[in-house]
């Protein structure tokens, strides 16, 4: 196994993206979302941290410093021998365009690095890093790639990768408008340094297209997507491989893919962090994550497939299951919560349900699954919402489904 200086990318977008997050996106920055009690970034940084030879770790997006604070401040004393910083655009510059101005110089500073992740944060998979790796280390190629499976049907929502038996990427298609593959792009990539050659190539091409579409004329030409602009052309130089997992995957693009990625997450923790899960007992159902600042009546049934924040109060005899409890919410004496979010600071009155179905396997436009109660929702006690999202500070007394509640 190589032990090669290694560093890496999160690139976690800003306020103008995540907004299939809403409500939940407005109060609660989408890097900080709570997916199985851990912060949506702290997955793959996590991950990124385990791998041999890793460094540091940049955080690139265009939140403003003091959105990300708190979570680097937690994050550098969680892992406190590898570097760890969030860098800002001032607006965004596309999945490749900080990697000209803003991050270049941390990257390329001692030690260089001779490997860097660039890993998405909208994405919950069991991040093969050290698998990526290994193959990069064996090929030839400037960039490898992670390759997932996904269903025919849904394949051209993402970027398609044909490959060889070698792993070499043959056609790498951004959302084509055809089906070619049910190979697609897991959104976690491992480059040579030689990706600022590249980049920089890109640039100059984007240049010279510009000079000749006035509609490349109106964007910034500091702008660039690595999915379009550099790796559509790697791929066609065939100096892209393809890492493929059959490991579990999802993005994580809405509230109900939010649940889904808790549950997926929680599961994993059985095997490589145990010590993460609320101990089993008669009324903890694994796997749960429970904060521990969280109180729980005794007589309450938790899981499984449940995250409970900081600071939330469970009264007795009250089910939760396949739910994310935000921070500082109660869910008052036997109400229950089934496929739903609930948010920061939200009050469930006494025999109060709030319930959902789960994460539908395809997007079916305008029926909503799983219910979310926003930020400091309230909800009288015996009152029924089923399947709906709930907007920040409303009182509910009454039943409802299937709606938007404004
Ligand atoms: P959609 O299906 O349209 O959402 O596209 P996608 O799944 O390919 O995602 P997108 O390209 O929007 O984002 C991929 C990753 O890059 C996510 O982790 C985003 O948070 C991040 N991202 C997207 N645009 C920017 C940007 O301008 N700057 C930074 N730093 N990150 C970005």
């Amino acid at each position: 196994m190589s032990t090669a200086v290694t560093k890496g990318v999160i690139l976690v977008g800003g306020p103008s993206k995540g907004t299939r997050m809403r409500p939940l996106s407005l109060d609660c920055a989408k890097p900080l979302l709570p997916i199985a009690g851990k912060p949506m970034v702290w997955h793959p940084l996590a991950a990124l941290a385990k791998v041999p030879g890793l460094t540091e770790i940049l955080i690139i997006g265009f939140y403003e410093d003091s959105v990300m604070s708190g979570f680097i401040k937690d994050a550098k004393r969680e892992f406190p021998n590898i570097g760890i910083s969030y860098l800002r655009e001032y607006r965004p510059l596309g999945t490749a365009g900080g990697f000209t101005t803003v991050i270049r110089d941390s990257i390329l500073r001692p030690p260089v690095p001779q490997n860097i992740f660039i890993c998405n944060i909208d994405i919950c998979s069991s991040w093969p890093l050290t698998e990526m790796m290994e193959l990069h280390g064996k090929h030839r190629g400037v960039g490898t790639i992670l390759g997932v499976n996904v269903k025919k049907e849904t394949a051209t929502n993402y970027g398609c990768i044909v490959s060889d038996p070698s792993s070499l990427v043959l056609h790498y298609v951004e959302k084509p408008e055809s089906w070619i593959s049910n190979m697609v792009n897991g959104g976690v990539y491992l480059f040579d340094k030689s990706l600022f050659d590249e980049i920089k190539i890109a640039m100059d091409d984007k240049a010279a297209r510009a000079a000749e579409d006035p509609l490349l004329q109106l964007q910034s030409d500091e702008i660039l997507q690595l999915e379009q602009d550099v790796i559509v052309p790697l791929a066609a130089a065939k100096k892209m491989y393809v890492y493929e997992t059959n490991d579990f995957w999802r993005q994580i693009k809405t509230a109900a893919s939010a649940v889904t990625a808790s549950r997926l997450y929680l599961n994993r923790f059985k095997t490589i962090a145990p010590e993460l899960l609320a101990s089993s007992s008669a009324v903890i159902i694994p796997p749960s994550y429970i904060d521990p600042s969280a109180i729980i009546d005794p007589t309450a049934k938790i899981g499984p497939n449940v995250a409970i924040g900081p600071g939330v109060r469970i009264g007795e005899g009250v089910r939760v299951k396949d739910a994310i409890v935000m921070e500082g919410s109660t869910i008052e004496r036997h109400a229950c919560v089934l496929n739903s979010i609930v948010g920061n600071n939200c009050q469930v009155g006494p025999w109060a349900r709030v319930d959902g179905e789960p994460e539908p396997e395809q997007d079916s436009k305008g029926k909503i699954s799983v219910t979310v109660l926003a930020t400091e929702v309230t909800l009288a006690p015996e009152t029924l919402v089923r399947s709906c999202i709930v907007l920040p500070n409303k009182s509910l007394s009454k039943n409802s489904a299937n709606q938007v509640l404004l």
